[in-house]
């Protein structure tokens, strides 16, 4: 019997290598199915691996919109269309309104190249480089109203190599984000994790601490949950 697989959205806005992780892993042991992949932008390299894939894309183009609620209206009423048991931002570069977060609270997850809460918004390469730091990273967490402020999941940490430029330093999170992702939403898809009542996540019931900047160093307890290793695309 087949097993029960979780219905996801997909939200990109861009060249969409985590949404091919994820593709990937869906055609081998990721108990999701991805229902359909939305992009904003109607040149992203993403919808091409949507629609090589064999999944359902939707263009919603931000720029038909008159307003960032009216866009984000339109963007919750097409994700309600396919039922989905979790939407999942990959790339998706859009500030999010908080009657779209409320939409979707705990069934909403988002990947963000920074060791959270550090280096929250965009260009985080060059500002990790620019700070002078020695550890940078990518976090996966559940998305609330403050931008890149919902409560964390799950990290991977890459060390700053001397003479890194933004695009190495970029490439070497990527690796890690292509493997920390699909993780995450396999705990979801099996129903390990979740956002409790006061916002906290659990995952098999306990709370997972949360990473703060002065810690930032030191090594989280979750990061010794063994990943399975990923081929990247
Ligand atoms: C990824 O690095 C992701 O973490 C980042 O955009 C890139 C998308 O790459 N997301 C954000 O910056 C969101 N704030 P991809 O399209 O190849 O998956």
């Amino acid at each position: 019997m087949a097993r029960h697989k979780m219905q996801v959205v997909v939200l990109i806005s861009g060249s969409g290598s985590n949404l091919q992780a994820l593709i990937d892993r869906a055609q081998a042991d990721l108990p999701i199915r991805i229902r359909a992949v939305i992009s904003n932008e109607p040149d992203a390299f993403g919808l091409e691996r949507t629609r090589n894939a064999g999944i359902p894309t939707r263009l919603l183009n931000h720029r038909d919109y008159p307003s960032r609620e009216a866009y984000d209206a339109a963007l919750g009423a097409l994700i309600d269309e396919f039922d989905p048991g979790l939407v999942i931002l990959a790339g998706f570069m859009r500030i999010l309104t908080p009657a779209f977060v409320a939409r979707f609270r705990g069934r909403l997850l988002n990947i963000h190249p920074s060791l959270l809460p550090k280096f929250r918004g965009l260009h985080t390469h060059q500002r990790v480089l620019a700070a002078g730091e020695t550890l940078h990273g990518a976090s996966v967490h559940f998305v609330t109203e403050e931008l890149d402020g919902g409560p964390v999941v799950l990290q991977a940490k890459v060390p700053v190599e001397p003479g890194d430029d933004p695009e190495g330093l970029a490439a070497r999170v990527l690796c890690q984000e292509h493997r920390i992702y699909p993780q995450v939403v396999h705990w979801f898809a099996q129903g390990r994790l979740r956002l409790d009542a006061t916002g906290r996540p659990r995952l098999d019931g306990k709370p997972l601490p949360q990473p703060s900047e002065n810690q930032a160093d030191a090594l989280p307890s979750w990061l010794s949950v063994p990943l399975p290793a990923v081929a990247t695309s």
